[in-house]
C-alpha cells in the first residue's frame, strides 16, 4: 500500500486555533494519567457531552487507580451505569488491579505505565487509547487515530475509504512531536466541532487551504455500513412483598454482562397466565442491535427476594423496563420514584 503524501497542512494554524478555541473539558485541566485514561476510555464510544457527566462520576467515585483496584467490580459497574458498553468498565477494573500488582508479579507497582507498548499490554487498551494516553498524559510522540481524525484526514487528502495503515501514516507524518498531546487533541477537536460529518463549517477551518476535499467535504469519507440486527424479546417482571422487582445479575460475558435486570427471553411470547398482564413495549437501540422488549408483569407476589433497583447496576434498557412497569401504576411496584431517579 502506498503511503499518503505529506500535504501542506499548517500545523501552526491548527495548534493556534486549538489554543484559542478548544472546549473547556474537565480532563484537559489535569495532568493526572488516571483521570486522562478514564476520559479516553469513556470517550471511545460516548459523545463528549455525555462523557463529561460519566467522567465526573467516575473520578469522584474512584479518584485513584488504587481506589478502583480495591473496589468490587460491581461498584465500578454501578458508577458506569448508563454509559453503555459495560465491558469497558469491567476491563478498566481488571486494568486497575493489574497496575497495582508489584512488577515481580507482572504489574506496574501502582503507577500507570508511560510507554505506548506497556499501555497497549493492559486490558481494554487498544492502539488508539494507548497513543492518546501516552501523548496527552506523558507527552510521548505518538499519533492517534479516531473517527474524527479519520474524517479530517479523508477530507484533507480527498480519499473516500482511507485504510487503517494510510490513516496511521498520515497521522504519524503530521504529528507535532513537541506538543503531541495537544496536536492529537487539536485534530480531534477540529473533527468534533468544525469538520463535522454533516454541515462542516469549512469557513472556520484553520487548515482549509490544504484541504483537497473542501468543495464536497461530506463525500469524504464514505460512511461504513453498519448492519443493525433486530431482536424481539419478552420479560415478565415479578415483585416481592416489599415491592422490589425480582432481578438477577447477568453472566459477565454477553449482553449487559455483570449488570442486573429481570430475565429476558428471546422468541415468541408464550401464552400468559391470568395473573400475568401486559404493560407495554420498550424499544432500545444499541450500536449494532435494535431491541424490542414486550413487558409483562405478574400480579402474583414472588416468594423470591427482590432488589431495589438503586442498589445495583442496571442497563438503561432494564431501567426502562422497570420504569414502564412502575408507571403502569400497579400497587405492588411500591419502590420509590424519587429514590430511583436519584441513583441514575
Ligand atoms: N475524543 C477522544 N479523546 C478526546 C479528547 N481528549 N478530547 C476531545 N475529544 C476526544
Amino acid at each position: 500500500m502506498s503511503v499518503v503524501a505529506l500535504s501542506r497542512l499548517s500545523q501552526t494554524n491548527l495548534l493556534d486555533w486549538y489554543d484559542e478555541h478548544k472546549r473547556d473539558l474537565p480532563w484537559r485541566n489535569t495532568n493526572d494519567p488516571w483521570a486522562i485514561l478514564l476520559s479516553e476510555i469513556l470517550l471511545q464510544q460516548t459523545q463528549v457531552s455525555r462523557g463529561i457527566v460519566y467522567w465526573q462520576r467516575m473520578i469522584e467515585t474512584f479518584p485513584t487507580i488504587e481506589s478502583m483496584a480495591n473496589s468490587h467490580v460491581d461498584k465500578v459497574l454501578k458508577a458506569w451505569e448508563g454509559a453503555g458498553y459495560y465491558s469497558r468498565a469491567r476491563r478498566l477494573h481488571a486494568l486497575s488491579q493489574l497496575v497495582m500488582l508489584p512488577s515481580s508479579e507482572g504489574g506496574f507497582d501502582g503507577s500507570l505505565p508511560s510507554s505506548h507498548e506497556s499501555l497497549l499490554s493492559l486490558p481494554g487498551i487498544g492502539p488508539y487509547t494507548s497513543a492518546a494516553v501516552a501523548s496527552i498524559a506523558f507527552g510521548q510522540p505518538f499519533a492517534c487515530v479516531d473517527g474524527n481524525i479519520k474524517r479530517v484526514m479523508a477530507r484533507q487528502q480527498r480519499v473516500s475509504e482511507p485504510s487503517t495503515k494510510d490513516l496511521q501514516s498520515w497521522a504519524d507524518e503530521h504529528l507535532v512531536r513537541q506538543r503531541p498531546g495537544d496536536w492529537n487533541q487539536a485534530l480531534m477537536e477540529l473533527g468534533a466541532t468544525v469538520c463535522t460529518p454533516q454541515k462542516p463549517q469549512c469557513h472556520r477551518c484553520p487548515i482549509q487551504s490544504s484541504c483537497e476535499g473542501k468543495d464536497t467535504p461530506t463525500a469524504y469519507p464514505i460512511p461504513k455500513k453498519t448492519t443493525v440486527k433486530k431482536a424481539t424479546l419478552w420479560t415478565c417482571v415479578e415483585f416481592d412483598r416489599q415491592g422490589n422487582p425480582i432481578i438477577s445479575q447477568r453472566k459477565p460475558d454477553g449482553l449487559f454482562g455483570g449488570l442486573w435486570g429481570p430475565q429476558l427471553h428471546e422468541g415468541e411470547v408464550p401464552d400468559m397466565k391470568s395473573e400475568q398482564m401486559f404493560v407495554g413495549t420498550v424499544e432500545h437501540k444499541l450500536s449494532h442491535r435494535s431491541l424490542t422488549v414486550h413487558v409483562y408483569m405478574s400480579t402474583r407476589l414472588s416468594s423470591q427476594v427482590g432488589r431495589h433497583p438503586s442498589g445495583v447496576a442496571m442497563s438503561v434498557l432494564d431501567q426502562k423496563i422497570i420504569e414502564i412497569v412502575r408507571k403502569s401504576g400497579h400497587e405492588q411496584t411500591s419502590f420509590g420514584k424519587k429514590d430511583d431517579m436519584a441513583h441514575r
